[in-house]
């Protein structure tokens, strides 16, 4: 098994240029199953998530030509409507090929998801809606069978605006006869790609980026060509950084209008950003400022967010709550960052920091991927050696992080264990 080492107390500084969005490619991926024919999408990160993808795209019989970040998927000769539970415990957006296998098949296997690091994170809300379409649903030996003749478009008001489920509902209902309308549902840029892609493909979609999202379902659709948008979350990551090392470094590609609640926190926090040219410039404070985040749906305060954003506080000049209300349990970074000195309390739902004037290297462990990044963030500022173990969950998400801190001057490899 690999690890990372860093030794912190480098300023970072310099250019970086982020990635495509992984949380966009995944549903872009699995949206070219709706179309017959060659589908083809560029700026792919190479990423675990994305190979886990393709190897089920391939395992429902598509095939699947990958050049650098170019993919190329003919979907013709599916012959396998399952995503077993192999695939779908390696990455839960598996369950994204429930709603195109549905609507374009009329029957889907698709293995239940149970639960993961940060919570339970049921599917409930994606069921009840392709119920709600007309999908007979019966769940067996832990797999979700769905079968329809044809779907039928429908009012579904979510309880929560989930990204998966609403994903899922876009895709279903876009095959689906008549009109669908999606109420209160996720409005992250991720969902405007897909709605924008879909429309592209042939489909009929209005308001997505809005709570109240109109479908008029179509016959078929065509091929999909499209290039994924830049990674919100990977940019935001490399804005801590900077700010957590009193850097100063311009990020490619950051897009402000899906970052405002990150930027207004971190301008709170004393970091200086502004735009410069296709991208965000950050300079970290020399002295952090406590400020109190609480997570929410898209355009709050992302949860993606909430771990690296943490580290942030530990170097803060006194005390901040970060309160956590999309996920029940995605504090499992706490525990690692005291090891490495921090001074945090949890208290329910929330996390109370207390800054301290200098975090300690250590060696600590990855939970997941979005932790596994506030470790880094955390090493990058703090003395000494940090070595984080489990940095599979890392290679999940960010694409070539450890190669893009070196060139900003962090003092950071990858070891064997
Ligand atoms: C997506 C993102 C993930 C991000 C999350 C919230 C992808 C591949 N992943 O995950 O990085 O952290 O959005 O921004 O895009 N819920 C239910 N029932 C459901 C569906 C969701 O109770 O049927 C709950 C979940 O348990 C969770 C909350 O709703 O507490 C948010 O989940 P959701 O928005 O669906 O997140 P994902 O699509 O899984």
């Amino acid at each position: 098994m690999e690890k990372i080492v860093i030794k912190g107390g480098v300023p970072l500084a310099g250019e970086v240029q982020v990635s495509g969005a992984k949380n966009s490619a995944l549903p872009l991926l699995f949206a070219t199953l709706l179309a017959k024919g060659e589908s083809e999408i560029s700026n792919v990160p190479v990423l675990r998530d994305i190979n886990t993808a393709v190897k089920l795209l391939r395992e429902l019989g598509a095939e699947v030509e990958a050049e650098g970040g170019c993919y190329r998927i003919d979907s013709d000769k599916i012959k396998s409507i399952e995503a077993s539970y192999d695939l779908v415990k390696t990455m839960r957006a598996s369950v994204l090929v429930l709603g195109p296998l549905l609507a374009r098949f009329g029957q889907a296997r698709v293995s239940l998801p149970g639960g993961c690091a940060i919570g339970a994170r049921p599917i409930n809300l994606h069921l009840k809606g392709l119920e709600a379409l007309g999908a007979k649903i019966v769940l067996e030996h832990g797999y979700v069978e769905a079968t329809t003749d044809r779907l039928r478009g429908a009012k579904i008001c979510f309880d929560f605006p989930t990204v998966g489920g609403t994903e899922n509902l876009l895709m279903a209902a876009a095959l689906a006869e008549g009109e669908t309308v999606l109420e209160n549902a996720a409005r992250e840029p991720e969902i405007v790609q897909l709605a924008e892609a879909l429309n592209s493909m042939g489909a009929k979609i209005a308001g997505a980026g809005t709570a109240v999202i109109h479908i008029q379902g179509v016959e078929s659709l065509n091929p999909l060509k499209c290039r994924v948008i830049p990674d919100r979350i990977e940019a935001g990551t490399f804005m801590i950084a900077a700010a957590i090392t009193a850097g100063n470094v311009l990020i490619h590609h950051a897009v402000s209008e899906d970052q405002e609640a990150l930027i207004s926190k971190l301008i709170e926090a004393g970091a200086t950003i502004h735009p410069e040219g296709d991208g965000l410039r950050v300079i970290g404070p020399k002295q952090v400022t406590p400020v109190d985040i609480r997570t929410s749906v898209f355009p709050g305060f992302p949860t993606d967010m909430q771990a690296q954003f943490m580290a942030l506080m530990t170097r803060a000049e006194g005390t901040s709550q970060i309160s956590e209300t999309v996920f029940e349990n995605r504090f499992m970074h706490v525990c690692e960052l005291q090891r490495m000195g921090a001074d945090i309390r949890i208290d329910g739902h929330s996390a109370i920091i207390r800054g301290v004037r200098q975090m300690t290297g250590a060696p600590v462990m990855a939970t997941d991927l979005r932790a596994s990044a506030s470790l880094i963030l955390a090493g990058l500022a703090a003395e000494n050696t940090t070595e984080i173990s489990r940095i599979y969950h890392l290679d999940r998400g960010y694409e070539k992080i450890e190669q893009k801190l070196s060139a900003l001057g962090a003092k950071i490899w990858r070891e064997q264990e």
